[in-house]
This record gives structure tokens, C-alpha cells and sequence, in this order.
């Protein structure tokens, strides 16, 4: 969707944008390949992978920050640019370099240690979280960061390994544990049986929707008039936290429409398949 994002962010010469989510680059080489001479684009994001990447980016319009969600207003500020954004484009999941890197721990499908933050200078792994969590707590971001059905047997069974000194820290453990309990009933599912617990936990690990949340009411003080607010997302809790802002905020923004992905590029990369991009204009 790199061109719908482009046509639909930019829309002012000599105008200011920010990609908060500027993952591997994408995006951001996209948009600049596209701004006229004047404009800037300030590209944020939180892992320090995505800082190393952006060093490789040598134009005088481009700014890159290591910076959160949450910290993006102080920036601004700083920049004395706050209120005068014509565009912001939050792409949210994982990136490429992320979900690929096995050390990373997000992919059920490489071995590599639960870690799981997106910033892994600093917070807690995934491994220390669930070595020191409770039932209930498991339970509750299961059950509500992963609408995953059989979330009981799931946290009981991570449990009863971390109690029995069974847990190992590996993904590939972790995801086995889902697979035995999950075998008879995921036979014709079109997602694999681990999607929704690890999806769970990438949420928590990364406290995703406090951020998301705080990101997306700043959102309407950080753009101009008529700026643009672009949002991909990728999972119904997701969805919901966007819905939610905007029933919030109808008198500060408009939505504009919503566009998923063609048939085209479902085939050529199937993670885009459960994507939607939302465009929302400030009024
Ligand atoms: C789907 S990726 C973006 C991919 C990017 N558009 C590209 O073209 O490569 C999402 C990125 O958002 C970053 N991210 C997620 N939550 C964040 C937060 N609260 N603060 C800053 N960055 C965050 C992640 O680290 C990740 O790199």
C-alpha cells in the first residue's frame, strides 16, 4: 500500500511529515523519494535496529529519532513544529528486520529466546515477564490482547512448565506448549496456532496500546489544519483503540476512507492480508 500511503499523506508543498513507525525504512525512503525539495519528513521508532538503519539514509530533509509513541510531543516541541504537521503515517506491527531476526523471539518459526520488545535496550523480556507472572494476569492478556479461545489451557500449561522447571526460553518451546493444545482444533484455520498467544504477548511486552492510545490523542494537537492522519493496522484490537478515538473525536477529525489491500499484493506478501489502512483528516 506504499502508494496509497504516499498520495494520501502528501499534500502541501514545502510540508512537514512524520512516519512514527519508521521500522526498516520503507516507508520513509518512499515518502522522501516523493516530497518536493522543501518538505521534511521526521521519522520515529523505538528499536535501536531502525536507528542504525536510518543512519544509512543521507538527505537533508530526513530526521530520525529513537524515540516512543508517547515521547513524539517533546520532540516537536523541541523542533517547534508542533501543530504544524501536514502528515503523520503510523504503520503499526512489526517490522521486517524484527519478526526475521531470530534473536529477536517474535517468530514462532525461528528458535530464538522470548524476548519480544521492540526496544531491547531496555524493559523487561518476555522470559522474565512470564517467570514471574500470575495465572490471572496470563489469563487476562491471553484472553484480551489475543481473543485467543482456549487462553485457560494455554496459561495453565505455561505455568505448570515454568513450575516444574520445564520452561525453556525458546520460541520454538513456547510454541509447541499452543500446538499441543491447539492440534485438534486448528486443523483448517488459515492462521497458525501461535498467532494469537505470541500476538498477545508482543502487546504486553511492549505496553502497545497505552502507546497506541497516547499516540493517537496527541495526534489531533501535532497536525495543522486539514493534516492528514494515515493508520495501518493489522489486528481487531487494534481496529478497535482506532475506532474508539475517532467515535472520541469527531469534532477534531474527519474520516476520510478506508483502503485494504489489493489481491496483487495479498500474493506478493501475505502478511499485508489482514491489513487496512485508515485516512482521517483534521478539521
Ligand atoms: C510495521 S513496522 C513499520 C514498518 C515500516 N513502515 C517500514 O516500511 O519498514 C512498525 C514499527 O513501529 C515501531 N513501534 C511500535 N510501537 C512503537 C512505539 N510505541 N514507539 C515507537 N516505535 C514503535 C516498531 O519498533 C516497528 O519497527
Amino acid at each position: 500500500m506504499k502508494d496509497e500511503v504516499v498520495n494520501n499523506l502528501i499534500n502541501k508543498e514545502n510540508g512537514l511529515y512524520i512516519d512514527c513507525t519508521f521500522g526498516s525504512g520503507g516507508h520513509s525512503r518512499y515518502i522522501l523519494s516523493k516530497l518536493d525539495k522543501d518538505s521534511k519528513l521526521i521519522s520515529i521508532d523505538r528499536d535501536y535496529d531502525s536507528y542504525k538503519i536510518s543512519k544509512k539514509i543521507k538527505d537533508k530533509r530526513f530526521f530520525f529519532y529513537k524515540s516512543l509513541f508517547s515521547n513524539l510531543n517533546i520532540i516537536l516541541k523541541k523542533k517547534k513544529i508542533f501543530g504544524k504537521i501536514n502528515g503523520i503515517i503510523i504503520d503499526l506491527g512489526l517490522s521486517n528486520h524484527q519478526i526475521k531476526s531470530k534473536n529477536r523471539g517474535f517468530s514462532f518459526k525461528l528458535n530464538g529466546k522470548i524476548d519480544m520488545r521492540m526496544d531491547y535496550t531496555k524493559g523487561k523480556t518476555l522470559f522474565d515477564i512470564l517467570n514471574e507472572i500470575d495465572i490471572n494476569k496470563l489469563n487476562y492478556i491471553i484472553k484480551n490482547y489475543g481473543n485467543e479461545y482456549f487462553y485457560k489451557k494455554i496459561s495453565k500449561n505455561i505455568i505448570y512448565n515454568i513450575k516444574n522447571n520445564k520452561f525453556i526460553n525458546n520460541t520454538l518451546y513456547l510454541s509447541n506448549i499452543i500446538k499441543k493444545i491447539k492440534k485438534n482444533s486448528n486443523k483448517n484455520k488459515k492462521i497458525h496456532c501461535s498467532t494469537k498467544t505470541f500476538q498477545s504477548f508482543r502487546i504486553y511486552v511492549n505496553d502497545e496500546i497505552n502507546e497506541l492510545n497516547i499516540l493517537l490523542n496527541n495526534t489531533k494537537k501535532i497536525l495543522s489544519k486539514n493534516g492528514k492522519l494515515l493508520i495501518i493496522s493489522f489486528n481487531s484490537i487494534e481496529s478497535r483503540i482506532i475506532k474508539n478515538f475517532y467515535n472520541k473525536n469527531k469534532k477534531y477529525i474527519k474520516f476520510i476512507k478506508k483502503i485494504k489491500p489489493s489481491y496483487k499484493e495479498i500474493i506478493n506478501n501475505i502478511s499485508s492480508r489482514s491489513s487496512i489502512l485508515r485516512i482521517f483528516e483534521k478539521i
